[in-house]
């Protein structure tokens, strides 16, 4: 891993033994992008993207060079005012009322390892020969203000890092309209954009369309990253498969509202960029201040999206998660959400717990309704103090009586929120975000909190702590059941275009606390399920409720579309009642286990009624499970067949570091008449040696495994079946 600088071609290369980025400083002023992928020798290519006089292109040096310019230019990080029409990285309004800037090159540094983002989330190194990183600064001299970018390179991912900073020189304010954290020009548009959307209980579905001529944006406006839409895009080679072909993924890390454009120009140049979203955002700089943008994670894989995949999974799991857990294995849960609901008393939850202690489970999660006087949705968040009429022996009995049975306790949380009907509402109705004479929306009869206020956080934080100090707590869900609207502020001191940002950043300032103050607890982030399942939680939080929807066949696409970003260790997948509360539909117990065991195996549903068989089922779920899991959370994980082809099918696999084990799941979601039978092509695994296979006793060696592939199908009979293949080395 290296960076460089050529002084003859003022050629800027970071690479490593996986990729190459290259800048160009052009005409002593301006940023060019030259390229981004498979690692490069030649230290300082210059390239050769020519420049042509194009009518209608602005001359930004002067008239003798009437074929410069910068809309004709593959650029790093781009305003609008010096003739590049795409769209901008940034707009600043200055205090004079304008809003043209130029930004000129200024000089570089290049750092060993990281240098730290203030309070937001982000990579990090564990020493500093793991990366180094370059800044470059573009001054504008009239206004004072320079733009810093920020790239590093790790040494063993085909990843860049990048973000952006604002330094105000002035001796006045200026005000970011706009602050993308990264911008990037490819030369041509021959690619597809793959993006992840879809709503609540039906996140994250594989998009993938070709781009075509003018701006495609992918985004959230609702105050979070959301169920609509994750932080993420990726642009393949048409031919990009999920084992082959070369795709650029960009990622935020980052939890509230973002955006991503796609732009095609006249000239088929794509520019790709992401950020915050400008919709809420309007930020004073005050003179002598920065400005930092989040960072964004950006891969270039040539090995198709599963290489594009596992490079975000081990880089996530190895320099951004940071928890205690990152690497432990990950208890057996029950929840008790979809086994009682609001409907719980004392007796119900021993019986639950008991149930559970027997099956083999690890950890028992008290979901909604422990606090307040909350027997519905409507009423009690801001007041968490246990229900008595529920608990009369109180949490700290629930914990022991957890404890005894050999398990841990969790508990749920909605810290961010806060019901009309409530002790908090009563005393501070003003602590609700919205904006100044204005009425706020409920929505699921609840408002927000502005965590953007210290006093409002404190007092959230403080009845936290009470909770946490008495009672044992091993785990905690936190959950967030509404997007924002009314974005604002009812406190004259702030302005409405800061408050958005400044509730992030209050939210991870009180992360920050917590996950500190409590290192010995596992969080799980939840917003309906799958609402904020971004890198910026997972700073925080190693594990993420991936989906209200518990339905095996639904999760089959859930799964698949989460994966291509998020770790398997960071996916809470659970086994649910039967027919299915989201979707009606009946699935046999070992399908809906199949699902779930391939990301971090929990039970949300009612185990008393279970008959004697299916009790027998889970605790041979659970028993098989605690023998894979190291492999399911941690291995290898790869996509083998798409639940999004309609061919009814989906299949994936998990293979250990020395390739001596590996686990393949398949599902079959609709039975046809004689069928073809499926070869499933084996990825990962060592030609060189032989592997038993657990459903026939059947010993081949792994090139046959991956390269002629094994048939499973061919005994499925009927809808929603499914297998689990061991796949072992014998010496
Ligand atoms: C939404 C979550 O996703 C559910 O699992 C559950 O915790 C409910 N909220 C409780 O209100």
């Amino acid at each position: 891993m290296n960076i460089y600088f050529d002084e003859n071609t003022s050629v800027f290369h970071l690479s490593n033994s996986k990729i190459s980025y290259q800048i160009s400083i052009e005409e002593q002023k301006y940023l060019a992008h030259r390229y981004f992928g498979k690692n490069l020798k030649q230290h300082t290519f210059k390239g050769d993207y020519p420049v042509v006089y194009r009518s209608f292109g602005p001359n930004p040096i002067d008239a003798q060079q009437a074929g410069f310019s910068l809309n004709n230019q593959l650029l790093e990080y781009s305003g609008n005012d010096n003739g590049d029409f795409r769209e901008s990285s940034f707009q600043i309004n200055f205090s004079d009322g304008s809003y043209v800037s130029q930004f000129r090159y200024k000089g570089f540094e290049i750092l060993e390892g990281k240098p730290e983002l203030k309070g937001l989330p982000q990579s990090f190194t564990n020493s500093d020969n793991e990366a180094k990183t370059l800044k470059i600064t573009l001054e504008d001299t009239r206004n004072k203000v320079q733009i810093i970018l920020i790239y590093t390179i790790f040494s063993d991912y085909g990843i860049i890092v990048r973000s952006t900073v604002f330094k105000n020189l002035n001796h006045e304010s200026v005000f970011l309209d706009k602050a993308l954290s990264m911008s990037m020009d490819f030369p041509h548009s021959n690619f597809d954009l793959i993006q992840l959307s879809g709503s609540w209980a039906r996140e994250r579905e594989m998009i993938r369309h070709k781009i075509n001529r003018g701006v495609t944006k992918v985004d959230s406006k609702r105050g979070t990253t959301s169920h609509n839409y994750q932080p993420f895009v990726a642009l393949a080679d048409p031919n990009t498969t999920e084992h082959k072909g070369e795709v650029f993924g960009v990622h935020l890390v980052y939890t509230g509202e973002f955006v991503s454009n796609i732009e095609v120009d006249e000239y088929n140049q794509t520019r790709i960029q992401m950020g915050i979203n400008p919709a809420h955002f309007n930020w004073e700089v005050l003179s002598g201040e920065e400005f930092q943008t989040p960072e964004t994670v950006m891969v270039y894989s040539p090995d198709g999206l599963n290489g594009m995949s596992q490079e975000y999974h081990r880089f996530y799991q190895n320099q951004l998660i940071r928890s205690k857990y990152t690497k432990e294995e990950r208890p057996v849960l029950i929840n008790n959400w979809e086994a009682t609901y609001f409907d719980f008393k004392e007796e119900k939850l021993h019986a639950l717990i008991d149930e559970a202690a027997v099956s083999g489970v690890e950890l028992f999660v008290l979901d909604d309704g422990w606090f307040g006087k909350r027997d519905d949705d409507r009423t009690s968040l801001g007041d968490w103090k246990v229900y008595e009429e529920k608990l009369p022996s109180g949490l700290k009995a629930l914990s022991d009586y957890v404890h005894e049975k050999g398990m841990k306790f969790g508990l749920w949380f909605e810290p961010e929120m806060i019901s009309e009907d409530s002790d908090l509402y009563r005393s501070h109705p003003d602590w609700v975000l919205g904006a100044k004479n204005r009425q706020s929306s409920v929505s699921r009869n609840q408002f927000v909190l502005d965590f953007s206020r210290p006093e409002v956080r404190e007092n959230i934080l403080e009845q936290m702590r009470k909770v946490l100090d008495e009672v044992p707590i091993d785990y905690i869900k936190w959950d967030f059941n509404r997007n924002m609207s009314e974005i604002g502020s009812r406190n004259s001191s702030v302005r409405d275009g800061e408050i958005l940002h400044r509730y992030i950043l209050g939210l991870y300032d009180m992360l920050e606390t917590l996950v500190t103050e409590y290192p010995d607890i596992l969080w799980e982030s939840c917003s309906g399920g799958g609402g904020r399942y971004d890198p910026g939680m997972l700073y925080y939080m190693p594990q993420t409720w991936t989906s209200d929807n518990t339905d095996a066949a639904s999760r089959l696409d859930i799964q698949y579309g989460t994966s291509l970003v998020m770790p398997i260790s960071s996916m809470g997948a659970h086994v649910s009642a039967t027919p299915n509360h989201q979707v009606g539909r009946s699935i046999s117990m070992e399908m809906r286990g199949h699902a779930a065991m391939a990301g971090n195996l929990g039970y949300e549903l009612d185990l008393t009624e279970l008959s004697a068989d299916e009790k027998e089922q889970v605790k041979t779920q659970i028993e098989w499970y605690k023998k894979h899991r190291k492999l399911i959370q941690y291995g290898e994980f790869t996509r083998l067949i798409s639940p999004f082809d309609k061919n009814h099918k989906a299949a994936w696999m998990f293979t250990n570091e020395s390739k001596s084990q590996a686990v393949l799941f398949f599902y079959q979601t609709m039975a046809r008449a004689n069928d073809s039978f499926d070869q499933i092509r084996l990825v990962g695994l060592d030609s060189d040696k032989q592997y038993k296979l657990s459903h026939t006793g059947e010993v081949y060696y792994g090139d046959e495994l991956m390269y002629r592939g094994v048939y499973i199908n061919h005994d499925l009979h009927g809808d929603y079946q499914s297998k689990v293949i061991e796949i072992n080395e014998v010496k």
